[in-house]
Parts: structure tokens; C-alpha cells; sequence
């Protein structure tokens, strides 16, 4: 770790709508403390028809950054003056860098994914057969991070195939590995890591997947944290490993860190913090 002592305290914020319950404040704050950077972290509420004022409101004060959630993330995708390769794939935008007069666009939500599953969890997606459930912005986040890690199969699963086919086809030259199908289409099908990108866990929905999605000793992750989803359960009962989306939160947290200050903050600490709490 390479933590410099500020001498002047930089001011950074989550903007989202609805934003009271946003754990990144807290997140953040135990980052700056754990890397000696002097800075703050605050909430900020955007008007739903107002976030590029909001932005720019921002800037005006001096911000040097932002973390940007629901609903907001297309928005902020289309304000950057420059995307990173992750941002650009994703279509969407989790991070702002405010800096030389220019808006820096980050997604850190697919590596932060990738850094719970195969770090915090140790499981590898190298050479796996990786289904992803759901086709909205979430999946689309972190398709091609998790086609980086080089698995075998990566097939999304999705309600309406049109939008699982329309992520596929942004992978055309991955066409061997990725895949797109509705949930009926996975009957018969084995997966060593199965993703949960759908939204159907905050109605307590339970997905229409197979129970032979599950191959013996295979990983259930669902990227929704602080509830037992039906899917969590379902796996559960077919005997899957099972994890939820805190590490995710924390892993992504800490990238977007890392991209203003230039330090990445550990992560097991805060982890196992949220989890005794
Ligand atoms: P997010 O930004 O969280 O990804 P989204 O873009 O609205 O939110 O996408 C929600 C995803 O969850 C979609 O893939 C949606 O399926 P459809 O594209 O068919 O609408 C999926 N989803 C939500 N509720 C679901 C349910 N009850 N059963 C199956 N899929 C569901």
C-alpha cells in the first residue's frame, strides 16, 4: 500500500435516488481511515430529472469525485469525457473522476464481482461453466469481467431471451463461450457458478430455474446482499456453496477508491465488519 498524507481534505459523494440507506459512507469512511487519506464522503440526493446538474453542481464546489447509483448509472455513462474498457462494455458508469477539466468514467462493479468470487471466495472461473441470471443493467455490468476470467461457458439466462441475446451479441467473437437462453432452455443443464443479476429477490420472487442447474460442489452467488433470496434457498437445498453481494459491495467500493486516490484499501476487515453487524 502506498497511502500519502493529505494535507487538504478532498470531498467525494455517493448520488443516487432514493440514496438515505447508501452503506457507502460508511464504507469509504473506514477506507480513508485504514489508508491515513484525508477526505470525506458524503450522501448526495439527485432530483430524478436533474443528475447532470447535479454533477456539475458538484464539480463546482470542488469534488474530485462521485460514486453513481440507481438510477442513474446510463446517465453518468453518458456525461464522461473518457470511459475505461469496463465502462464502455458495461454501457454504464459507477464511478466519476473528476480531473484536468475532464469527467472520467469507471464501472468497478464487474471487477469487484470478480474479486470476491475468486479472492475473498477462492474460487476460479477459468475453464468453469458460469451461468448468469438475468439480462438487465446488473448482468450487463459485469458480462465481460466475468468472460476475462476465461471460463468455458458463460450462458445468460433471462425471462425475455431478446435481451439475454442482445448482451451475447455484443460477444460475437466469443461466440463458442457465450450463450443466450430463456430459463426453460436450462433444463438438463450443470453449472459450476451460477449467477444472480435478476432483480426478482427484492419481491422475494422465486426464479423458474432448475434445480440441475446446480453441478455437485458448484457456487450460488447472488449479487443481492442482506436477505436469503429464494434463489439463495434453492441452492441451498441442492446443496451449491452459497454467497451473497456484501463482498461484491465492498470489493467494488474499494476499486472506486482506488481510482481517486490511488490506494487500494483491504478488504477483508470491512467485510467481516458488515458481517458481525
Ligand atoms: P438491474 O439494473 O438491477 O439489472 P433491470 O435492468 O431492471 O435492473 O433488470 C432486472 C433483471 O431482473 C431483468 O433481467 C429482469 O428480467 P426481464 O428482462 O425479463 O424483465 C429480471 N427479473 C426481474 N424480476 C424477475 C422475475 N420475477 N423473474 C425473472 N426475472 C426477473
Amino acid at each position: 500500500m502506498n497511502a500519502t498524507q493529505q494535507t487538504d481534505t478532498d470531498r467525494y459523494a455517493v448520488i443516487g435516488n432514493p440514496i438515505a440507506h447508501s452503506k457507502s459512507p460508511i464504507i469509504h469512511g473506514i477506507f480513508a481511515k485504514s489508508t491515513a487519506q484525508v477526505m470525506t464522503y458524503e450522501t448526495v440526493l439527485s432530483p430524478l430529472d436533474g443528475f447532470e446538474l447535479t454533477v456539475n453542481n458538484l464539480i463546482l464546489q470542488g469534488f474530485k469525485g462521485v460514486n453513481v447509483t440507481v438510477p442513474f448509472k446510463l446517465e453518468a455513462f453518458a456525461l464522461c469525457d473518457i470511459k475505461s474498457a469496463n465502462a464502455f462494455m458495461a454501457g454504464a458508469v459507477n464511478t466519476l473522476l473528476f480531473a484536468d477539466g475532464k469527467i472520467y468514467g469507471h464501472n468497478t462493479d464487474g471487477d469487484g464481482l470478480i474479486a470476491d468470487i475468486t479472492e475473498n471466495l477462492g474460487v476460479s472461473l477459468t475453464g468453469k461453466r458460469v451461468l448468469l441470471l438475468g439480462a438487465g443493467g446488473a448482468a450487463e455490468g459485469v458480462f465481460q469481467p466475468i468472460l476475462n476470467q476465461n471460463p468455458v461457458i458463460l450462458t445468460i439466462a433471462n425471462r425475455s431471451l431478446e435481451k439475454a441475446q442482445k448482451i451475447v451479441n455484443k460477444f460475437i467473437s466469443n461466440e463458442r463461450v457465450c450463450h443466450a437462453c430463456t430459463f426453460e432452455d436450462l433444463s438438463h443443464q450443470a453449472f459450476d457458478i451460477i449467477i444472480n443479476a435478476t432483480s426478482a429477490g427484492l419481491t422475494d420472487t422465486a426464479l423458474p430455474i432448475p434445480d440441475s442447474i446446480f453441478a455437485k460442489g458448484s457456487l450460488a452467488y447472488d449479487m443481492m446482499y442482506g436477505r436469503e433470496t429464494p434463489f439463495i434457498k434453492q441452492a441451498n437445498a441442492n446443496g451449491a456453496t452459497v454467497a451473497d453481494g456484501l463482498g461484491m459491495l465492498i470489493e467494488q467500493a474499494a476499486l472506486a477508491f482506488k481510482v481517486w486516490r490511488k490506494v487500494k484499501p483491504h478488504t477483508s476487515p470491512v467485510i467481516q465488519q458488515f458481517r458481525q453487524s
